[in-house]
């Protein structure tokens, strides 16, 4: 008798599976991906410790990697997320060397054909055995955009684009016969891309944009999309609206948020070490390149702008889990609470906070059942 394969669906797998709170380790790529701040410890690449980081990672159950794409940095004295490994040659690779967890690779629309895209996810889902995932991003900083001779289009422009593109790319992974496409803004000749990707009918596809106009294009594609928010209740409601607008398109969507994690033996020492790197070990050139370039700065009232620079500095301006392990723990807990599905976990030091998370904030995660961690072994 012929076996046959068992096909994973986009959506199963332990990446959506109904085991609590999923955890990403994200922005390992990046040079001070977690914190913009010139402390000699802030995380410097290197790709023998990406390699260990994800493999760890994985071990302890974390569902997925997630890298950055950047191209250029905050500049100022130590020119934050000025390095970084492209997402899509780094996930190729660490599908090779991993078995479990789900990576993505992500692409800015505007300086990537989506044949080219639909091809490059394809071939990693091919060596990954259906593990990669595709993060659409629709752009932001001007300067990299530059670099590519783009058009730079506006907001909405950028999102009308974004979704043309992602049209183009899962009429792609269909297989149906060679189309044409002549959009707004694409044009595509006899589309063709074999072989599809393993997962079917595609790929995950994650979009992290919190705009209204972002999240419209979240609730209409991506698999999991992002809020972003102050405290527990007010992500539990952008959650709520997010589903609201997915349910319209017909759609159901696992919802992350982006936290950075800042832990410490004592709460104290964790508010010190906030303080140390956004205070001593300030980079505020960089800081306050990040802040006009990344929120609209320098719109911004002067006292804005200083609260935000020391989110900036210490994480990222990340939901803060700062404190000891129990009181991430707690935190984690509540945001699941609220309907969080994941959360994608920065950090100022990825060598030496992801094995802490694991060790110390992990085993309280599933002592509480805020995750149930599957079966050893279980297929995507
Ligand atoms: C989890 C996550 C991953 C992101 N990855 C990238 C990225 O790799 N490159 C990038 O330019 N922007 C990235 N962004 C930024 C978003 O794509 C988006 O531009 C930003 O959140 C602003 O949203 P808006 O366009 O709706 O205003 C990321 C955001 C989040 C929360």
């Amino acid at each position: 008798m012929t076996h046959l394969p068992t096909v994973p669906r986009t959506t199963a797998g332990p990446l959506f599976a109904d085991t609590g709170l999923k955890l990403g380790v994200f922005g390992l790529n990046v040079s001070s991906a977690g914190a913009v701040t010139a402390s000699p410890e802030r995380h410097e690449i290197d790709w023998d410790q990406n390699v260990r980081v994800v493999q760890m990672a994985e071990a302890a159950g974390f569902e997925a990697a997630i890298p950055f794409s950047r191209w250029r940095g905050f500049e100022g004295s130590t020119n934050p997320w000025g390095e970084s490994f492209d997402p899509y040659t780094w996930s190729a690779a660490l599908a090779a060397l991993t078995s479990r967890i789900t990576l993505f690779a992500t692409s800015h629309c505007l300086t990537v054909s989506p044949v080219m895209a639909a091809k490059q996810i394809a071939t990693i889902d091919a060596i990954s055995g259906g593990r990669i995932g595709l993060n659409v991003v629709a752009g932001w900083f001007a300067k990299e955009l530059a670099m590519f001779g783009v058009e730079t289009l506006d907001h909405e422009a950028r999102y009308a684009y974004s979704e043309e593109w992602l049209d183009i790319a899962l009429r792609l992974w269909e297989g149906g016969d060679d189309f044409d496409h002549k959009g707004e803004w694409l044009t595509v000749e006899n589309g063709y891309s074999r072989p599809g990707p393993v997962r079917l009918p595609h790929p995950p596809i994650m979009n992290a944009a919190f705009s209204p106009r972002g999240h419209r294009l979240a609730a209409r594609y991506a698999d999991l999309s992002f809020v972003s928010a102050f405290d527990a209740a007010g992500a539990g409601a952008k959650v709520a609206e997010i589903r609201e607008v997915a349910a319209g398109f017909g759609r159901e969507q696992s919802v992350w948020i982006a936290a950075s994690v800042v832990c410490a033996d004592t709460d104290r020492e964790a508010q010190d070490l906030v303080r140390r790197w956004s205070e001593i070990d300030a980079d505020e050139v960089a800081v306050r390149n990040a802040i006009d370039w990344t929120m609209g700065g320098a719109h911004m009232p002067q006292e804005q702008h200083r609260q935000l620079a020391g989110a900036v500095a210490s994480t990222m301006a990340g939901y803060p889990l700062i404190g000891t392990p129990e009181r991430i723990a707690e935190q984690l807990a509540q945001l699941s609470a609220a309907g969080i599905d994941g959360a994608a976990l920065t950090m100022m030091n990825y060598e030496a906070g992801v094995p802490r998370f694991i060790e110390q904030v992990m085993p309280v995660l599933e002592r509480e059942g805020v995750r149930r961690p599957l079966v050893a072994g279980s297929a995507p």
